[in-house]
C-alpha cells in the first residue's frame, strides 16, 4: 500500500518530507514507528542538510544503543582529529565509544556494529583517503553484509573548490543506505572551515540519541572542544616568529624552493616526524588593492566577517579573512543568487557544466568581478558569499629532537599566468616575496599518523621524496640520528637540474658519510635529453628494493599527488611482480597488506 500524508496536522514540507520517507519504509520499520511514537515521548529532530531520511535510534537493548562505534578515514589529519573530539564528547554523554581508524577495523566486524558514525574526508580526485581505501571497497562489494540493524550516520569533510566535493562521505552514506542501515542523523557535508558543521552535526546526533539514555540531558552537545595539550590549534593558531627563510635553488634554476625556520618558542607546540604544519596567510596586498579599486565600497567601511559578529574593515577583511583566489561551482551558485546576474546564471545552467569549468580556471574574485561586476548592495552583502582563507598544510622538514622550540618547512613557490595576468600562490609566495625573519605566521600543527617512522629503530625504511617532497624525509634522517636508530635507510630524490636543484644536498651527503643515511639514488630530470625520474631510479634497483621489502622496509612516498604519487605506485606493483614472480593482482594485494600494516605510507598533494 502506497501511503500518503494528505489531510493532516503537517505543514506542506512535513508533509513533504513525510511522503518521501513512508514509502522507503519497510513492513518492520513502520511497525517500529508506529509503537514508537505511541509509547515515547521524542525529541524533535532538526534536519539539518535534508540529506536523507532520519529516525531516532530504537533498539530492544538499551545497552547497545548506548555502544557507539566512530570510524574515520583521514589522509592529512582533520577527520581523525574530529573522530577524538567526538568520541570524547559522546563519552562524557555516558556512552560507550570505540574510536577508531577504519584502516584499524576488521571490515566484516560492520555487521556486530549498531551505532556507526562515519566521518571521512575525500582526497585524489575524489577518492577515499588511504587508510579508508580497503573499508570503502569492502563495503561496496559483494561481500558487504545486509546491515538492516545499523544505524549510521556520516559527517564528509571535503573542499569546495574539488569538483568532487566530499564525494567519499557521500559514497558511505548512500551505501549504507543501500546495505539497509537506518540515519540516526543526515549527512552533513563540510568545507574547509568545518569546526562549526562539525559541532552542529554532533549536537544533532547527541539529540538523536538522547532519547536512549534514562536521566541524561544529552540535547545540547557543546562545541567539537580543541583537545590538545597546547593551548594553540587550528582554531587557535600560534603566532611563530621566523628565524629564516632562503631560496634553496641555485641561480638559474627554474623554480624557487624556501628553507623556512620558524620558532615555537613559548607554544607549547610539539610535532614528530612525518607532521605537518598549517599556516594561515595573508592575501597579496597588491591583490586587494585591485579588487578594490573594482568594488563601489570604500576600503575603510566595516564589515562583519563571522556569526561570532567579528568586525573588520572592508580592507582587512580581503587581507586576512576570505578567500579572494579561488573560483568554484558552488562559489558561483551563491554569487548568482545574489545577483540576479544573467550570463552567470546561463554559466551554471545545466549542459554548461564544461563551460563553467573552463571559466573558473584559473580565474580568482578579481576576474569574476570585471567580467560581470560586483554583486549585493552593500559591502556586506558582497562579503556574505565568501569563505575563510582555508590554511595551508606543510609537510615538517625538521626534528623536534635535533632542533627544540624550532620547526623547519620546505615551499615550494607557485607562480603562473592565466586569463592575460601573473598568478601568484597565496601562502608560497607569500613566503618567497615578503616574508622576513622577525615576522611572524599564525600556525598549528597537524599531526599525521599516517606518515610516522616505524616504531622498532631497527626497520629499514625506504624514501621517495622528489622535489619538496623530500622534506619530511629531512625530519626522518635529523630524528634517526638524534635517537641513534640502526635501521637502514634509503632516499630516492628527484628534482629538475642537479647544480641548481639539489634540495638540503649537502645535508644528505654527510648523513650518507656517517652512515645514518644508507644509501641516496637520485634522478634530475632535465640534465638529460629523455626525462629521469625517481621511479626510473627504483625500477633500475628493482632486485635490491624488493630485497628490502621483504625484509620488511617500510616505504613512503611525498610530493606531487597528480602525476608522481600514482606513476611511483605503479612502478612498485611492477617491482614486486617482477622480483617477487607474483601477477598483477598478487603484487596489488602485496602492496595493500603493507598499507594495512603501515609499511606503505604517503603523504601526497
Ligand atoms: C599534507 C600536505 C603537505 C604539503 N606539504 C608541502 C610541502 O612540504 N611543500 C610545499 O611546497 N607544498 C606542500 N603542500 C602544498 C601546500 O599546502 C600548498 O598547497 C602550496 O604551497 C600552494 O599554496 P599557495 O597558497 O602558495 O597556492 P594557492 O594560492 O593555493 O594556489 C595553488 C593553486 O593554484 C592553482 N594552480 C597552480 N598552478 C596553476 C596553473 N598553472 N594553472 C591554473 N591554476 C593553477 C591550483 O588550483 C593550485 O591548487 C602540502 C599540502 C598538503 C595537503
Ligand atoms: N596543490 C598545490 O597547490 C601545489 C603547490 C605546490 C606544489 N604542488 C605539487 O607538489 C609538487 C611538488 O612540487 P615541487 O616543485 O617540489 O616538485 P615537482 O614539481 O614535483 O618536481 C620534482 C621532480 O619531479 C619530477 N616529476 C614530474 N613528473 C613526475 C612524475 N610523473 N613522476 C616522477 N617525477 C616527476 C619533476 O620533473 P619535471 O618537472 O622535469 O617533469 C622534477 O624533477 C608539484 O609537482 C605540484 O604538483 C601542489
Ligand atoms: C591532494 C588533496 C586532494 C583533495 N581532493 C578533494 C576532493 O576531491 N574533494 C573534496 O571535497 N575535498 C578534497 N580535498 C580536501 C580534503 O578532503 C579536506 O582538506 C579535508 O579536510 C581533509 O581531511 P583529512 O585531514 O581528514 O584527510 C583534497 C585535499 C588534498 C590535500
Amino acid at each position: 500500500m502506497q501511503l500518503q500524508v494528505i489531510n493532516s496536522p503537517f505543514n506542506q514540507e512535513q508533509a513533504e518530507l513525510l511522503n518521501r520517507l513512508l514509502p522507503t519504509l519497510t513492513d518492520a520499520q513502520k511497525v517500529w514507528l508506529s509503537g514508537y511514537l505511541a509509547a515515547s515521548p521524542f525529541t524533535v529532530l532538526g534536519a539539518a542538510n535534508n540529506q536523507g531520511a532520519v529516525l531516532p535510534v530504537q533498539s530492544s537493548d538499551s545497552k547497545a544503543a548506548k555502544e557507539i562505534t566512530i570510524l574515520y578515514g583521514s589522509q592529512t589529519g582533520n577527520a581523525r582529529g574530529l573522530a577524538k573530539k567526538t568520541g570524547k564528547t559522546l563519552e562524557e554523554k555516558g556512552f560507550q565509544v570505540t574510536v577508531s581508524s577504519m584502516n584499524d577495523f576488521k571490515p566484516n566486524n560492520v555487521k556486530k556494529v549498531q551505532n556507526l558514525l562515519i566521518i571521512v574526508s575525500t582526497h585524489g580526485e575524489g577518492e577515499p583517503p588511504d587508510s579508508a581505501l580497503t573499508f570503502h571497497e569492502f563495503l561496496h562489494s559483494k561481500r558487504a553484509p545486509k546491515l538492516t540493524d545499523l544505524h549510521f550516520s556520516v559527517l564528509a569533510l571535503g573542499d569546495s573548490s574539488y569538483e568532487f566535493f566530499c564525494q567519499t562521505g557521500k559514497e558511505f552514506d548512500s551505501r549504507l543506505e543501500e546495505l539497509g542501515g537506518t540515519r540516526l542523523y543526515p549527512r552533513f557535508d563540510c568545507d574547509v572551515d568545518y569546526d562549526e558543521p562539525a559541532s552542529e552535526w554532533l549536537e544533532g546526533i547527541l539529540g538523536s540519541l538522547s532519547t536512549e539514555l534514562e536521566g541524561t540531558s544529552a540535547t545540547s552537545a557543546s562545541p567539537v572542544a580543541q583537545s590538545t595539550e597546547s593551548e594553540y590549534s587550528r582554531s587557535n593558531p600560534f603566532k611563530a616568529e621566523v628565524l629564516e627563510n632562503i631560496n634553496l635553488n641555485g641561480r638559474g634554476s627554474n623554480k624557487e624552493t624556501r628553507h623556512l625556520e620558524l620558532s615555537l618558542e613559548g607554544s607549547g607546540l610539539t610535532f614528530e616526524p612525518g607532521d605537518s604544519l598549517g599556516i594561515y596567510p595573508d592575501n597579496d596586498s597588491a591583490l586587494v588593492e585591485q579588487l578594490l579599486a573594482e568594488l563601489p565600497w570604500i576600503a575603510e567601511e566595516t564589515v562583519i566577517v563571522n556569526k561570532q559578529g567579528d568586525a573588520l574593515s572592508l580592507q582587512k577583511a580581503l587581507t586576512s579573512y576570505f578567500e579572494i583566489t579561488v573560483l568554484s561551482k558552488p562559489f558561483l551558485e551563491k554569487v548568482a543568487k545574489l545577483s540576479k546576474i544573467e550570463e552567470l546564471q546561463d554559466l551554471l545552467s545545466p549542459g554548461n557544466e564544461e563551460k563553467m569549468k573552463a571559466y573558473i580556471h584559473g580565474r580568482d574574485l578579481l576576474d569574476l568581478v570585471r567580467d560581470f561586476g560586483p554583486w549585493g548592495e552593500s559591502a556586506q552583502e558582497f562579503i556574505s558569499v565568501l569563505r575563510k582563507i582555508p590554511a595551508r598544510l606543510y609537510s615538517i622538514a625538521s626534528s623536534l629532537a635535533a632542533n627544540p622550540d624550532e620547526v623547519h618547512l620546505t615551499i615550494s613557490a607557485v607562480r603562473y599566468d592565466a586569463h592575460g595576468r601573473e598568478r601568484k600562490g597565496v601562502c608560497s609566495i607569500l613566503t618567497a616575496e615578503r616574508l622576513q625573519p622577525g615576522d611572524t605566521l599564525p600556525v598549528f600543527i597537524q599531526q599525521n599518523e599516517n606518515f610516522k617512522l616505524p616504531t622498532n629503530p631497527e626497520t629499514p625504511i625506504i624514501m621517495v621524496g622528489p622535489g619538496t617532497g623530500v622534506a619530511p624525509f629531512r625530519s626522518f634522517i635529523q630524528e634517526r640520528e638524534e635517537t641513534g636508530a640502526e635501521g637502514k635507510s634509503w632516499l630516492f630524490f628527484g628534482d629538475q637540474h642537479f647544480v641548481t636543484d639539489f634540495l638540503y644536498q649537502t645535508e644528505w651527503q654527510k648523513w650518507l658519510k656517517e652512515g645514518v643515511l644508507t644509501k641516496v639514488d637520485v634522478a634530475f630530470s632535465r640534465d638529460t635529453d629523455e626525462k629521469v625520474y625517481v621511479q626510473h631510479r627504483m625500477l633500475e634497483q628493482s632486485k635490491e628494493l624488493f630485497e628490502w621489502l621483504q625484509e620488511g622496509a617500510h616505504l613512503y612516498i611525498c610530493g606531487d599527488e597528480k602525476h608522481m604519487a600514482h606513476d611511483v605506485h605503479h612502478t612498485l606493483l611492477s617491482i614486486i611482480e617482477k622480483e617477487g614472480n607474483m601477477s598483477r593482482e598478487q603484487a596489488e594485494a602485496y602492496l595493500a597488506e603493507m598499507q594495512q600494516q603501515k609499511r606503505y605510507q604517503r603523504d601526497v598533494y
